[in-house]
């Protein structure tokens, strides 16, 4: 059960948030739960957290280890403050910042290197949706972004099917395609991974996930798990959704 904060919440917000939230998700077993705050405030998480099960992840990475490479932050010093995760091709990384498949695959393989368990996105437009193109763009993102990664990278990584036009629009996918996208994504694990490796893959559903969908979505079992934006703003409608 991923959170993905975006470009919101101050360090001094995210201390209110883990003193109502971790209160709200104490106790509860058998989920593993990711929080993904702005960088600046990745370290206070990471205090607020520890010891809790709680882990915390960064929203992107650059993926060289150092350099002169002017307002970016590298794999290693995401994981040297304590982050186990990060976020990649994120669709408004992918809108805004132009990031390609290739900037995927070296993204993840540089997350693996740090120690990060990277949690890739993948998913299509509207336009791509009406126009019959959702099974041929998801062929295009895993062969070209995740693909190129060696069987033992592949093993590690978690896989976000988010439809970019159920993000932040409030209009989840039906289980239904979200269902049948998972399936043609672990399809898509399958012939380039094999049997073994395509059913151990988790593939989460993000896109408007709310307390009152979730439950229904979890319920395909195709579907491992949420990544989810504006509700994991607030503490108790996130809560209400990992203790769904
Ligand atoms: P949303 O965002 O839950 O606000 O639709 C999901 C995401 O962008 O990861």
């Amino acid at each position: 059960m991923a959170g993905n904060w975006k470009m919101y919440k101050t360090a001094k917000d995210t201390r209110a948030y883990f003193e109502k939230f971790l209160p709200l998700v104490k106790g509860c077993s058998g989920r593993e739960i990711v929080i993904c705050p702005p960088y600046p405030n990745l370290e206070a998480a990471v205090e607020d957290t520890a010891g809790t099960g709680v882990h915390i992840g960064a929203q992107n990475l650059y993926w060289g280890k150092e350099g002169a490479v002017t307002g970016e932050v590298s794999g290693p010093m995401i994981h040297s403050i304590g982050c186990t995760h990060v976020i990649i091709a994120h669709s408004e990384r992918r809108e805004y910042f132009n990031e390609s498949e290739q900037d995927v695959t070296r993204k993840t393989k540089a997350a693996l290197e740090a120690g990060l368990t990277p949690i890739v996105c993948v998913g299509e437009r509207l336009a791509e949706r009406e126009s019959g193109q959702t099974a041929s763009v998801l062929h295009e993102q895993f062969q070209d972004g995740i693909g190129p990664l060696a069987p033992d990278e592949f093993a590690k990584i978690v896989i976000a099917y988010e439809p970019v036009w159920a993000i932040g629009t409030g209009k989840t996918a039906t289980p239904q395609i979200a269902e049948d996208a998972h399936k043609t994504i672990r399809n898509e694990a399958r012939q380039r991974f094999g049997e073994q490796l395509a059913a151990a893959v988790r593939i989460l559903y993000g896109g408007s996930v709310k307390p009152d969908n979730v439950k229904s979505l979890m319920a395909i079992e195709e579907i491992d798990g949420v990544l989810v934006g504006g509700a994991s703003l607030d503490p108790v409608s996130f809560a209400a959704i990992v203790n769904y």
